[in-house]
């Protein structure tokens, strides 16, 4: 039987309006959630996602500032901005896109944000407070493809879920809240000997490896939940995931398509982990 197709975009679109309750009543009260996004450097695909994140606030009625500085940035007066935004009262949310460009130690960037104001949950504090099971910012992609989880009730508690992919954007933080889900996890990397041994146990998979259509349907178990990860552009100009879609939507039990499935959710989160700044800021 052919997978249910994770709607993304609708998806979004529902958890978009619930958090947009939670906008209005602060600003009921006068508080405004406010998101400061930073860029450094001309990276084409960093343009477009910076864009779409001040676009997401804007829709919202949220505050939020674009900062722009040039390739040539010195790292100190990046740090300098970071900590002008940390003692802004307008802002609740700052976000650096990545990657900087490498004279930055990014390190040293995110370490710099004010936790409390760290709406990608990368500063060491929120990765510990989530490793923990204390989440405060769940990073944004990995914790809107949870939101799909649950929001299409795919099982997860005891369920085998294998991660490919250990990057610190994705793989470990959704591996985590998949233990925190009482998943049973494993997590793979491009090294793993005999992948597919390990997708195709999988009841859950998740998949962010940057490789177009890696995974094929013959790696996957029948009945499995597909989420894939992955943003990839083919000669041709048309995206893919890292997921073969095509073969594994005749295998699996749910897919997420590319585009239109994680991707609308990443930037709903950071709308979502921006507004729980606030509330936090007010209380
Ligand atoms: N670059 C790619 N994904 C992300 C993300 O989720 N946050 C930031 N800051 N940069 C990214």
């Amino acid at each position: 039987m052919a997978a249910q197709i994770i709607d993304g975009k609708t998806i979004a679109q529902q958890v978009r309006a619930e958090w947009k309750e939670r906008a209005d009543a602060l600003k009921a009260r006068g508080i405004t959630p406010g998101l400061a996004v930073i860029i450094v450097g001309e990276d084409p695909a960093s343009k477009v996602y910076v864009a779409n994140k001040v676009k997401a606030c804007a829709e919202l009625g949220l505050h939020s500032e674009h900062v722009v500085m040039s390739a040539d940035t010195a790292e100190a007066a990046l740090l300098a901005k970071i900590a002008e935004l940390n003692s802004d009262s307008k802002i609740h949310g700052i976000l650096v896109q990545l990657p900087v460009p490498k004279h930055i130690n990014s390190s040293k960037v995110l370490e710099a944000i004010s936790p409390d104001k760290d709406v990608d949950g990368f500063h060491p504090m929120n990765v510990g407070a989530l490793a923990t099971g204390n989440m405060r910012f769940a990073p944004c992609t990995p914790y809107g493809a949870m939101i799909l989880l649950e929001k299409c009730g795919v099982p997860i508690e005891g369920k085998h879920a294998v991660v490919v992919g250990r990057s610190n954007i994705v793989g470990k933080p959704m591996a985590l809240m998949l233990l925190q889900h009482n998943a049973t996890v494993t997590i793979c990397t491009s090294k793993t000997v005999d992948l597919a041994k390990y997708t195709r146990d999988a009841d859950i998979l998740v998949v962010a490896t940057g490789k177009a259509r890696m995974i094929t349907g013959d790696m996957i178990k029948p009945g499995a939940a597909v989420i894939d990860v992955g943003i990839n552009r083919l000669p041709d100009g048309k995206l893919c995931g890292d997921v073969d879609f095509d073969s594994a939507k005749e295998v699996a039990g749910w897919i997420t398509p590319v585009p239109g499935g994680v991707g609308p959710m990443t930037i709903t989160m950071l709308v979502a982990n921006t507004v729980r700044a606030a509330e936090r800021a007010t209380r």
